[in-house]
């Protein structure tokens, strides 16, 4: 992991030594499963104080909705393995087996939302045109996320380490650690 760092750095360098053009907005800030509530009909999204740990001032601050897309597909990361994580129903020895499954359920599931983000925003101002462009915010703030939980879970919950590790090492095209699978 350590050894990643200087090609985190090195990518994250990529995002901040260019401009990207589209529109910043407010955003929900803190956007996850949790701040989503099911009607029966339809989703009614709460909780719109921003992410607790930052200031006033900083939860204010504009910035691309796709911030909160890529909250959400860390989510969908997190809904997956931690049933892993916790495994009160599932046997340790079988927990190696069902790894992918948990991948392929986020893959799919985080796929299917982005896709459909992206169909219903075409064309907005907040939404670089280039392809590229989105996918590289995308990568970079799921990065930062997983960076930021890295340090929540070495702080709290050393058991869930897997989850932002898991997210770090996919980005950085390293997605099979052979050592890391949940204990
Ligand atoms: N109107 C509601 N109906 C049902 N459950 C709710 C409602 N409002 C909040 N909750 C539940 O409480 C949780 C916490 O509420 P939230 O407003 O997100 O507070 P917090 O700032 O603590 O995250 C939500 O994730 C949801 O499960
Ligand atoms: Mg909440």
């Amino acid at each position: 992991m350590l050894l990643l760092e200087q090609e985190i750095i090195k990518k994250l360098g990529k995002f901040t030594g260019r401009r990207f053009s589209a529109m910043k907005t407010r955003i929900h800030g803190d956007y996850h499963l949790g701040q989503v509530l099911y009607t029966g009909q339809d989703f009614i999204i709460i909780d719109f104080e921003g992410e607790p740990a930052r200031s006033m001032r900083e939860r204010r601050i504009k910035d691309s909705p796709l911030r909160d897309v890529a909250g959400m597909i860390n989510s969908f990361q997190y809904a997956a393995y931690a049933v892993l994580v916790q495994h009160a129903h599932i046997r340790t020895e079988d927990i190696p087996f069902l790894e992918p499954w948990a991948e392929a359920w986020y893959r799919y599931v985080a796929g299917t939302f982005l896709h459909a983000y992206l169909q219903n925003v075409k064309g907005a101002q907040f939404i670089p045109t280039l392809e590229a462009d989105v996918q590289t915010i995308l990568d970079i703030y799921i990065l930062d996320k997983a960076i930021h939980d890295l340090g929540y879970e070495i702080n709290n919950r050393p058991d869930w380490l897997l989850i932002p590790l898991r997210a770090i090492l996919r980005l950085m095209k390293n997605a099979e650690p052979a050592e890391e699978t949940v204990k």
